[in-house]
């Protein structure tokens, strides 16, 4: 399906992010308050049927790419049966999954096995202590084990997403470059968003990319675009004498939102037109009394007829008080 866009131009749903659970196993600072959230009863989050159905009227509707994510997917018992499930989907040609890395060392080759193309694994720091505060108890060597069996295992590009953020990693950023050019990483450097319990915080800890673009410059030169897949809003390097790839994504200080392809689907069934929305159409009812694949197409393409053109979101806003782990990152 296609929408009109001022100028002319048309974008098209094209990916579809799921939220398969809001539970997770770390705390992130800037993500969850230390005691966590009140999570949504087990009975009112969708079973892998539903995702599945939702997934094939998706594909129906011009899905091409599913991504995975929670809370913390990995969390959920039995994922590769989900994995399995969405992978048989005639049309989607594109399957996920964002992981903080913690568990994925040993299920790595079983999701790959069951159909799973691709992982993200949020790394914020890679200094064990650091990682530790930030996550509030998460062990470093856990992920980057996770890092590597994934590589290992052929869910590549393995992406390192790290939010960066002043005074707490942000002196970290040309060891993360280090990694692009020595260990083959794709590392993507974000812009920590005013959701969640970064929603008080990013006056202080917001900085903008563009920053950290002149200091990776300053130390190793200027920095070779590059097009790397899957890469959606994120900008890409590569760096002069590796083999991995540096990586701006910019919610705050560049405007992608007009250009955005994807819904959400949170682990209770809303369906969000964006990250921002305040409020998406609920699908568990319909779901749960049986609803068509035609009207679940429909939703599909009324949730992407929602979509704005820009998230009202900024470092100064109020910011918006629900974490990635209950909207799915
Ligand atoms: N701003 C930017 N990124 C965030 N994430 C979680 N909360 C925020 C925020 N407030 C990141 C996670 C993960 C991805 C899914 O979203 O660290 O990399
Ligand atoms: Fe950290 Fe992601 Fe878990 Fe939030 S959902 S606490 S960002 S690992």
């Amino acid at each position: 399906m296609k929408e009109q866009l001022p100028g002319g131009a048309q974008r098209k749903l094209e990916y579809l992010r799921i939220s398969v659970t809001d539970r997770c196993n770390l705390r992130c600072a800037y993500c969850l308050p230390e005691e966590g959230l009140p999570l949504v009863p087990r009975e009112e989050i969708l079973t892998y049927e539903e995702i599945a159905l939702v997934a094939r009227a998706a594909a129906r509707a011009g899905v091409r790419h599913v991504r995975l994510t929670g809370g913390e997917p990995l969390v959920r018992p039995d994922l590769v049966r989900l994995v399995e499930q969405l992978a048989a989907i005639p049309g989607l040609q594109d399957l996920s999954l964002t992981t903080n890395g913690v568990l994925l060392g040993p299920l790595a080759p079983q999701l790959a096995a069951a159909g799973l193309r691709r992982v993200n694994v949020s790394l914020d720091s890679l200094r064990p202590e650091r990682f530790r505060a930030i996550t509030r108890g998460g062990e470093l060597a856990l992920a980057l084990a996770g890092l590597e069996a994934a590589r290992r295992a052929g869910l590549e590009p393995v992406k390192v997403n790290v939010v960066v953020m002043r005074g707490v990693n942000d002196d970290e950023i040309l060891d993360f470059a280090a990694r692009a050019r020595t260990d083959g990483w794709h590392v993507r450097f974000i812009e920590l968003m005013p959701i969640g319990a970064a929603a008080g915080q990013a006056e202080r800890w917001f900085i903008p990319n563009e920053l950290l673009k002149t200091r990776v410059e300053a130390a190793y030169g200027p920095l070779e675009p590059v097009a790397l897949e899957g890469a959606g809003p994120a900008r890409t390097y590569r760096l002069p004498g590796g083999s991995g790839s540096i990586g701006f994504i910019s919610p705050l200080s560049e405007h992608f939102c007009s250009s955005c392809n994807r819904l959400r689907l949170t682990a209770h069934g809303q369906l969000l037109p964006c990250l921002a929305s305040p409020k998406g159409l609920e699908l568990l009812p319909l779901l749960r009394r049986g609803a068509s694949d035609d009207e679940l197409v429909q939703m599909l393409q009324l949730a992407f007829a929602l979509k704005g053109d820009g998230h009202h979101l900024g470092a100064r806003s109020g910011g918006l008080l629900w974490p990635m782990s209950a909207v799915g990152g």
